[in-house]
């Protein structure tokens, strides 16, 4: 399973890159709000630093603007995956970029039937939020599940970039399922490398360590 990076801080982004951990990373409005950067600018520079697709999301809501946005955004470097919303605007705007070449993600998707659409549309990504489901007492991972089926029923080779995840858990199940991609905020992908047995046994062992005065160097 790919990990994007789910962010517009450039150091976040630069810690987890040195570490291969990232093989893409998504932004959004919301993510470039709260950076306080130039969308423009901070996505060059994420462009820079990581060789894999980086979504930069339209702030247009018809087709044709989209488009527009879309082809400004693919000029920035050749990793941009325009990101569009899953509208009927935004899935013309899908088909009119893929057929020009550029990475289109698909996102806010909250059904496998517009994931289907997605795809028709020459999606390269399809979006699945979790997250958001389960804040609405619905279950997030179901949908990944669902869209996994539907996409190898028929061989679509959209990608599906399991996003809005918010633990580890979502992580685990979304690799159990075999979601192409998940996408996560830097706190959550850090947290993968947790466990409280881990903390405990280091202990153990430096006191050991220290008890026997063994030493390498
Ligand atoms: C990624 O592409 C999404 O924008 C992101 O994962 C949304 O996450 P959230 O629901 O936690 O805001």
């Amino acid at each position: 399973m790919k990990f994007f990076v789910d962010t517009a801080e450039i150091d976040a982004i630069a810690e987890l890159n040195e570490l291969g951990m990232v093989d893409g990373v998504t932004t959004n409005p919301s993510l470039i709000k709260k950076s306080g950067r130039d969308i423009l600018e901070v996505t060059k520079e994420i462009c820079d630093l990581v060789a894999g697709p980086v979504s930069a999301e339209v702030t247009a809501v018809e087709a044709d603007q989209m488009i527009a946005e879309g082809r400004k955004l693919a000029k920035i470097a050749e990793n941009i995956a325009v990101k569009v919303p899953l509208t009927w605007d935004g899935l013309k705007a899908c088909k009119v970029l893929t057929d020009e070449g550029t990475m289109v993600n698909v996102t806010l998707c909250f059904s496998a039937n517009q994931a289907l659409l997605a795809a028709k549309a020459g999606a390269t990504f399809i979006s699945p939020f979790i997250g958001r489901l389960d804040d609405i007492a619905l279950d997030g991972m179901d949908l990944i599940e669902d869209i996994r089926v539907v996409y190898d029923n028929y061989g679509f080779e959209t990608q599906i970039l399991a996003a809005s995840i918010r633990s580890v858990n979502h992580v685990l199940d979304c690799a159990r399922i075999g979601a192409d991609v998940m996408t996560a905020p830097p706190n959550v992908i850090k947290a993968l490398a947790s466990h409280p047995l881990t903390d405990k046994g280091l202990a153990t062992f430096l006191d050991d360590i220290k008890a026997a005065n063994i030493k390498i160097l």
